[in-house]
């Protein structure tokens, strides 16, 4: 009698444990514990906010695509090196090595097309592309003010 009431409590014991699990791995948890959910599709002008001072968010853009560097804010936040960066198009920059603002294609203009970059150019954009897709989550598109 004593036994069957023993692992009567063994088992209510694990079945405790094993709900508490489903519990903490409900995708309604999961989800409020995230951040909010950002938009998928970029222009320039509003991928410009996430730079880590108008939005704690940094954004940044490599050949059109959108990644997630909230992570490297040592680098891409306000005082980092790469501040530059934070919030838009990369990807000239990248190609040529350079954090200079000039590199950085105004807001008001259309995209970038990095055509008139050298071989050498594009093989530095590719790796920093691959070191990228390593590190952060890529979280959008950016595309042109008239082409939504
Ligand atoms: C004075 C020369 C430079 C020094 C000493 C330097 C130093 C560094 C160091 C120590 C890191 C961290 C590496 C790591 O922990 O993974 C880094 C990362 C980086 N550097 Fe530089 N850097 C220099 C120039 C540049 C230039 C000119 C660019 C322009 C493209 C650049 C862009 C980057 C980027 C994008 C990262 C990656 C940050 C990340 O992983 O998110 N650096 N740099």
């Amino acid at each position: 009698m004593i036994t069957t009431v023993i692992i009567v409590l063994v088992i209510l014991y694990f079945l405790k444990d094993l709900f508490s699990d489903i519990r903490s791995v409900n995708p309604l948890d999961a989800a409020k514990q995230e951040s909010p959910v950002v938009e998928g599709k970029f222009t320039p002008k509003t991928l410009c906010k996430y730079n880590g001072s108008d939005d704690p968010k940094i954004f940044m853009a490599v050949k059109g695509r959108v990644f997630d560097v909230s992570q490297g804010a040592t680098f891409y936040g306000p005082g980092g090196p790469y501040e530059n960066f934070a919030g838009r198009d990369a990807s000239r920059g990248l190609a040529k090595n350079s954090f200079e603002l000039e590199l950085l294609t105004p807001l008001d203009q259309p995209l970038d097309t990095l055509e008139d970059l050298t071989p050498e150019e594009r093989e530095s954009l590719d790796s920093w592309e691959e070191h990228f897709e390593n590190k952060y989550k890529i979280i959008g598109t950016l595309h042109g003010e008239n082409e939504k």
